[in-house]
Formats: structure tokens, sequence, C-alpha cells
């Protein structure tokens, strides 16, 4: 598996919370501070990045990208407009963007001249370095380029590639918005004790500490959910009355119907981006 040279140039558009979770695990797998550039758009935030990571941070575009051959797109989707357009990156320069529902086209129409562009859906725990990231390039993409992606996204978590552009979507309504449903699960649970009269802080004590133990079998054991689930479950015990009573109450269409609603707004977006050219 090729890695990033450490000293690579790297070049992050915006330096809010997802560059930030990027820069630290670029910096503690061993990336030079010196070959990391951030461009931001106040005063503030350049001092706030100087600090913080002892990065060149600027707020002039074109500084920021000359000589990168790595160039992270990671401002607000509806700000990449303005930072793209007339911007000037090298041929051979890869773009890795995270912008959420900007598509690769969209991109390209703002870029003009063509770099290879890989899109990635980060998810916000990797800003413990635990997220997961889905990513997309096209076929015609050089491989030097995925490699370089998939260590950069790396540093902030695991990486799934996906086939199609279109994937994206189904990955930001899976493991994009994937942390809000685990909160929602945590809350309905604790909710559930305090209705058969566990104290508030208990109950959430319990279900926060369940969910995040069972996260770390699953994790740790790398045995799929469904045998660890098979295995709590006990023929005519309390776990199987539990998850029978989920199963007819389709807790599964409930789900795919909830994935669905994101895939939907996920391309609505993109239409509403693609749009702004
Ligand atoms: N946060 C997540 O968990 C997450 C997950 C998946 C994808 N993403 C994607 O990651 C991207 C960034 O999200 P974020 O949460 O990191 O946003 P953020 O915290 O709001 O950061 C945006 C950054 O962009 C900079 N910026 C805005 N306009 C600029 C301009 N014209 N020139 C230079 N810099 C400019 C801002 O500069 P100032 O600091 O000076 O304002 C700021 O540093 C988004 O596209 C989002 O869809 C985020």
């Amino acid at each position: 598996m090729t890695t990033l040279s450490h000293d690579s140039t790297i070049a992050f558009l915006g330096g809010g919370n997802m560059a930030a979770s990027l820069i630290g695990g670029l910096l503690s797998a061993g990336h030079a501070a010196e070959n990391l550039r951030v461009a931001v758009r106040g005063a503030e935030s350049v001092e706030r990045l100087r600090l913080r990571f002892g990065v060149a941070a600027t707020t002039q575009l074109a500084d920021c990208v000359a000589g990168a051959g790595i160039v992270v797109l990671a401002v607000k989707p509806q700000q990449a407009a303005d930072v793209l357009r007339g911007l000037q990156l090298a041929p051979g320069t890869v773009l890795i963007s995270v912008a959420a529902g900007l598509r690769i086209e969209t991109l390209r129409r703002w870029l003009g001249a063509a770099p290879t562009i890989v899109r990635a859906m980060p998810n916000t725990p990797a800003l413990f370095g635990a997220g997961v990231t889905g990513a997309y390039l096209p076929p015609e993409a050089p491989a030097t380029a995925k490699a370089q992606a998939d260590a950069l996204l790396r540093t902030a978590g695991a990486t799934c590639w996906v086939e199609r552009e279109e994937l994206i979507d189904a990955v930001t309504a899976l493991s994009g918005s994937g942390p809000a449903y685990y909160f929602l699960l945590t809350e309905i649970l604790a909710e559930a004790g305090v209705s058969l009269g566990l104290d508030a802080a208990t109950a959430e004590q319990l279900a926060r500490l369940t969910f995040t133990g069972a996260a770390t079998m699953l994790s740790e054991t790398g045995i799929d959910a469904a045998t660890l689930r098979a295995q709590v479950t006990s023929k005519g015990g309390t776990t199987e009355a539990a998850v029978a009573a989920l199963e007819s109450a389709d807790l599964r269409r409930i789900f795919q119907t909830a994935l669905v609603a994101a895939v939907d707004r996920a391309r609505l977006r993109g239409d509403e981006l693609a749009a702004l050219a």
C-alpha cells in the first residue's frame, strides 16, 4: 500500500473542523508541518491554525495551492464556487473534495483546468481519528492518486472506496449521517429506561456505555453484527423477546425508509449545487 510521502506538500482550502481533523491526523502520522498549508477567510483563523498546528496559514488561495501536489477542498459546499473559480492548479494536482454533495462534474466546471478529482465523504468521528470515509475517483484517474488520497483519508479513520459516484449519496445516508442514528438510538434507549423507572442520569449512562461497549465488541472481535447478536440472544430469553418486538414493529423497513430519505436529500443538494454554476 502506497503511503503519503511526508515531504509532499498538501494544501487545504478551508481550515475548519474537517480540515483540522485531517491536519491533526497527518501530523500524528509524521507528516511535516512545514509541508502543510491552509487557506482560510479570516485573520483569526490564520492565527488559530498557526498556533494549533504550526502550519502555514494564509488568506491567499493562490499562495496556498502553489506547488502543492494534493489540494484538499474543505470549505462548505456553498462556499466552494467562490474558492475554486479562477484558481489555477498545476497539471498533475490531485484535488480531494470532502464537500458534501458537490459532484465531480460541478467541480470540473468551476476549476476550468481539470486535475484528478477524488470525492470523499467523511463522518464526524474523523475528529477523533475514528471516522469512516466513503470515497470515489473516476476510473481514468491514475492509481497513484487513489493511493495518495487513501493514505491521506486514512489519517482520519478507515476508507471505503465505491465504484460509482452516485454511491457517495448512499455513503452519505449510511455513514455520513450514521452517527446521528446512533445518538438517536442512545436517546431512545435511555428514554425507554426512564419509562421503566430508572432515573434519567442512570438510564443515560447505561444506554451510552452499552452502545460504546457493544461497538468495542464489534471492532475488537471482528465478528459480524448478526453473529454477535445471535450470541447474546438466548432461546426464550429477554433479548429474544425484545428483538422480536423490534422486528415485528418493522425496524428494518423504518431504517430503509430513513436512508432513502437521506439519499433523496443528498441528490437534491447535489442538483442545487450543480445549478449554482
Ligand atoms: N464536519 C464534518 O463532520 C463533515 C463531515 C463530512 C463532510 N464535511 C464537509 O467538510 C467541509 C468543511 O466542513 P467543516 O465542518 O470543516 O466547515 P467549517 O468548520 O465551517 O470550515 C469551513 C472553512 O472554510 C473556510 N472558508 C470559507 N470560505 C472561504 C474562502 N472564500 N476562502 C478561504 N477559506 C474559506 C473557513 O475560513 P474561516 O475559518 O476563516 O471562516 C473555514 O476555515 C464541508 O464541505 C462539509 O460538507 C464535513
